[in-house]
């Protein structure tokens, strides 16, 4: 499979704001570009992280029991089912990314308990169907039991020309009531001329990249119940105690040096 390492990827972008290894000059060059006018790009990642941790052990508190993970990343340990089978030893999970790198890496999203299973699908966000009757997901999860559907980070990565209000709905209609949805999204809101020069920077890279704002954001939960404390920058949901700044004044500080919104809804 081509890797078009020639071209940067958000992927690997990513592992590269999160410290990580598996990222390559394009990458790092557009990466670069991105901390330039965002400095506090390489906090906001962990942060997100931070919020897919305690996303993944909520909803698992909540009885959650299967994972579809899309938009994985590349393996950053811990990944959704170590976060989950932590909770149930009996988790399964599938993961789900549209980049090469991701693909090649897979290995280190399959050290599962024995009790429970993960597996890998290779496969775009834009068509659900094709991840709906994947034998990966048909074999791993029961799709008549609840779901935690996680789109943590990658939304952005569809621009309204590609559907994605559909994509969701769609995904969020193949699992029952009691299914979860989990959504990291970056936004505009509170530094709209940085986050347009971000945007600007990816689709200079041939990344299809639109940021969104809250009331945008929220549309992708319609018709949900939104658990508390609802569609809040990441560091705000449910945030461990060590994760709570020096008081408002620090969480305000960083709600523009995150640029995110986030947040967690169960299908009634
Ligand atoms: C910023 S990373 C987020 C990783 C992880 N979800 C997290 O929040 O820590 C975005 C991921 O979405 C993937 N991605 C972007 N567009 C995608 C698409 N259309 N279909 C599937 N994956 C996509 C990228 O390859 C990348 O791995």
């Amino acid at each position: 499979m081509d890797l078009n390492l020639h071209l940067p990827h958000p992927a690997r972008m990513y592992d590269y704001f999160l410290g990580g290894k598996d990222n390559y000059e394009p990458d790092r060059q557009q990466a670069e570009q991105v901390e330039k006018v965002f400095p506090s790009v390489r906090q906001a990642a962990r942060i997100n992280r931070a919020f897919m941790h305690r996303a993944t052990k909520y909803v698992a508190h909540e009885g959650i029991r299967q994972f579809l993970d899309i938009g994985t990343g590349i393996p950053t340990a811990p990944n959704v089912h170590q976060i989950a089978q932590e909770v149930e030893p009996q988790a399964r999970v599938v993961y789900v990314d549209n980049d090469p790198i991701v693909l090649a890496h897979a290995r280190a999203l399959m050290t599962s308990t024995p009790e429970g299973c993960t597996a890998y699908l290779h496969a775009d966000l834009t068509g659900p169907e094709q991840i709906l009757s994947a034998p990966e997901v048909r074999h791993t999860l029961r799709l008549d039991q609840p779901v935690a559907v996680s789109l943590n980070a990658v939304l952005h990565f569809v621009p309204d020309d590609r559907h994605p209000y559909n994509v969701v709905a769609a995904l969020l209609e193949s699992v029952p009531s009691g299914s979860f949805l989990v959504i990291s999204h970056a936004t505009t809101d509170f530094d709209s001329e940085t986050f347009d020069k971000i945007q600007n920077i990816y689709r200079d890279g041939e990344i299809p990249c639109q940021f969104r704002t809250r009331e945008e954001i929220g549309g992708f939960f319609a018709g949900l119940e939104i658990s508390d404390p609802g569609l809040v920058p990441p560091h705000r949901w449910r945030p461990d105690p060590v994760d709570l700044g020096d008081g408002d004044g620090g969480l305000a500080r960083l709600d523009a040096q995150v640029g995110l919104y986030a947040a967690v809804a169960k299908k009634a």
